[in-house]
């Protein structure tokens, strides 16, 4: 195929206003979709389907058929890479579960030597929905930010405060620092490969970039996500990156700032009158429906999309949830939720 007409979401990232404007959704593949049980139930379990080229590209496209999507984002996790690292991984009814890594002898037995080869499935997977998607739908890769993927590898799971990561941040900076370069060295090696495979755009998930204080937020958010994304522009200068600090609130402002990032992605709490005029004039931005204004569907969602349309449509802006989809969101209201997007112009 040669090069058509510049996808839309790819314009908006470059600076264009478009009304409508593009769409995708967080976890848009997922629970929610019967299509999406049924083949999880043939593969041996998550992390099996998330390595399987032929299942997860299958996966990824099955949202856009259904809804039509302005982009499919590759079927992967964040903590891929943990694993890829040496880091034993598995998924249990309550989240993900790791073996803690709390310091320097636990992190020696890490290294990021094999990362490529063992997330070359995934890069498979990207190749095959590139070669199947709709010539109009970008296709977006992604990674977890270093700060949340080392929660994740330090907790050894989802937490609620966070005491073992920050304590190891806190008490020992020196070596937390040679586990977030570890991250940020695979990071790129991920993310790189997507690239080449045929990925259009990368997102960044710092899903807990939103519990540090501002110098640690500096630190462990920022210069990491700055580091990946220079990294990344010497070697793909026209790939835009989307960063998701989930959170961050007053420190959205700096990370728009200093990162790098091309696209901001905004949280469900980002008040859009924030984004509008201290946001969106640096950046294009990308949110922030609350998934569960689009699990209740009907007037309530159609009041939310009105609102967003005018805050944000005067501007970049790609319509996206605050955060993915809920496992038990109807799919016809992701149906509605497509129709007031593509139906109308921005209200007035
Ligand atoms: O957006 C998409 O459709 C692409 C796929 C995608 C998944 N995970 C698939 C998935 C993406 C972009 C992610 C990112 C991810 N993974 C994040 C960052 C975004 C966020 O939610 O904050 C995080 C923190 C993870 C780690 C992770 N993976 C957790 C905590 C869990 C368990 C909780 C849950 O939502 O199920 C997962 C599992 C997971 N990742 C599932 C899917 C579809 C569910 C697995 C299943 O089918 O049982």
């Amino acid at each position: 195929m040669t090069d058509a007409a510049p996808k839309p979401l790819l314009r908006v990232l470059g600076g264009e206003v478009l009304d409508p404007p593009p769409w995708w959704l967080m976890r848009q593949a997922g629970r929610y979709l019967p299509e999406y049980r049924a083949l999880r139930a043939k593969a041996a379990d998550f992390v099996a389907l998330c390595l399987n080229p032929a299942l997860a590209a299958e996966v990824t496209l099955q949202p856009i058929r259904r809804f039509g999507m302005d982009a499919a984002i590759l079927f992967s996790d964040i903590l891929l890479v943990p694993r890829a690292l040496g880091q034993p991984l598995g998924f249990r009814d309550d989240g993900p579960a790791l073996e803690p890594i709390g310091d320097a002898g636990a992190l020696a037995r890490l290294n990021a030597g094999e990362v490529g080869s063992r997330l070359a499935p995934v890069f498979e997977a990207a190749a095959r929905v590139k070669e199947a998607l709709p010539p109009a739908t970008a296709l977006i890769g992604f990674a977890g930010a270093p700060w949340t993927v080392a929660s994740y590898m330090v907790e050894g799971g989802t937490s609620r405060d966070f005491v073992r990561v920050k304590g190891w941040a806190y008490a020992d900076p020196e070596g937390f620092s040679r586990l977030i370069e570890l991250i940020e060295t695979a990071t790129i090696t991920f993310l790189a490969g997507q690239v080449a495979a045929g990925v259009e755009v990368v997102q960044l998930f710092d899903s807990w970039a939103g519990i540090l204080p501002e110098p640690q937020f500096a630190r462990w958010v920022i210069a990491p996500t700055q580091r990946i994304v220079a990294a990344l522009k010497t070697r793909f200068p026209t790939v835009p990156v989307i960063g998701f600090p989930r959170g961050a609130g007053l420190l959205y402002e700096r990370y728009a700032v200093e990162t790098g990032v091309d696209g901001l992605g905004l949280d469900t709490v980002v008040p859009l009158g924030f984004a509008r005029t201290r946001l969106q004039n640096r950046l294009p931005v990308q949110g922030n429906l609350d998934p569960a204004v689009l699990r209740v569907g009907g007037a309530a969602l159609a009041g939310a999309v009105a609102d967003l349309r005018r805050e944000l449509g005067g501007g970049p802006h790609i319509l996206n949830l605050g955060h993915g989809v809920l496992p038990d969101t109807p799919p016809d209201n992701v149906a509605l939720l497509s129709r007031l997007i593509t139906e109308s112009r921005v209200p007035v």
